[in-house]
């Protein structure tokens, strides 16, 4: 069987070949095989610590002359929620794209489950959920449709009591024959969170997942958030608000100008840097997490 579907995601259209259709009618989709990747010289490693869902050694990105990450290398362990911490076009998105395997890293090696990324992307991007910056879907699907097609994408076989189920889980059962363009900011954003976590994913990769979230919504997906670690999941996450770091996340890391400075639980970060020259002058009392922020990365506004 060689016919292929196309799926319109983010701007981005993705092409699957139908592995197999099944009794009920379901599709298995298999993602096209991808072309051969370059040999790249290996990075430099860093020592495994723990159980590592994801390891990331020297990871370098960059567009044409720019260099948007530099020789990062961070581990994130089984069970943790990670937050990567930095200003505007730190290279926070670029990051998780190269982990996605969105866009090709320039250096570096990237393991999800001990699988490298760089060798067997499929396999690797199986574990992987994601939900993006900007997400969009279908637009003239229903979310039904749409959480049905990307169960299906996944291997996932979701009957019709499951699909509404699982939109239930996030207060769309009531959309449930909408389509995406007719939800909320915040209805779209519970949408794409829980097609990031259809297949169970060993790793989740949030790109600011709360942001234009009314504070009922944010607390509702910080609980979400914590439910998934519960069942065994690793989250990493993007996010601008050091309140939602301080909140959710095990250990954050700061990246700017697509260096990695730091990486620590928020009050061990606190602790390091409270006395640093740069960070006392920008605090106006008990040092924060925003004041140690700022103190590393600088006042300056960014692009
Ligand atoms: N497709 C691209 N082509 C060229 N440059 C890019 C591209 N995507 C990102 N960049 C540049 O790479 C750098 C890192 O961008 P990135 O999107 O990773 O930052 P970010 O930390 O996610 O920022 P933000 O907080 O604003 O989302 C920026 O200088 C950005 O302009
Ligand atoms: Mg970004």
């Amino acid at each position: 069987m060689a016919e292929t579907v196309s799926v319109v995601r983010a701007g981005r259209t993705e092409t699957y070949v139908v592995g197999e259709e099944r009794a009920d009618g379901s599709l298995l989709l298999l993602p096209r095989a991808l072309p051969e990747q370059p040999a790249r010289p290996p990075a430099a490693r860093l020592p495994v610590v723990g159980d590592s869902v994801l390891e990331v050694d020297g990871l370098t990105v960059a567009y044409g002359a720019k260099v948007a990450v530099a020789e990062v290398s961070l581990r994130i362990r089984r069970g943790e929620i990670f937050g990567l911490l930095g200003p505007n076009g730190a290279g926070k998105t670029s990051t998780l794209s190269a982990i996605e395997g969105l866009v090709r890293p320039r250096a570096g090696t990237i393991r999800v489950d001990g699988i490298d990324i760089g060798h067997d992307a499929m396999r690797a991007k199986a574990r992987i959920g994601v939900q993006l910056q900007a997400t969009s879907f279908q637009p003239d699907l229903t979310i039904t449709q749409i959480l049905r097609l990307y169960a299906g994408l996944y291997g996932v076989r979701l009957r019709d009591g499951e699909l509404s189920g699982r939109l239930a889980e996030v207060g769309l059962e009531a959309e449930a024959g909408k389509p995406f363009s007719q939800l909320s900011g915040g209805q779209q954003q519970r949408l794409a969170l829980q097609i990031a976590v259809v297949h169970e994913p060993a790793l989740l990769l949030l790109d600011e997942p709360t942001a234009g979230l009314d504070p009922q919504s944010r607390r509702r997906l910080w609980s979400r958030i914590e439910q998934l670690r519960e069942r065994g999941g690793s989250i990493l996450l993007t996010t601008h608000s050091m309140e939602e770091a301080q909140a959710v996340c095990d250990r954050v890391a700061i990246i700017d100008h697509g260096r990695l400075l730091t990486a620590e639980t928020p009050g061990e970060l606190i602790v390091k840097h409270r006395d640093d020259p740069r960070v006392r002058e920008v605090a106006h009392g008990e040092v924060t997490l925003e004041d140690v922020f700022i103190g590393l990365t600088g006042s300056e506004v960014r692009d």
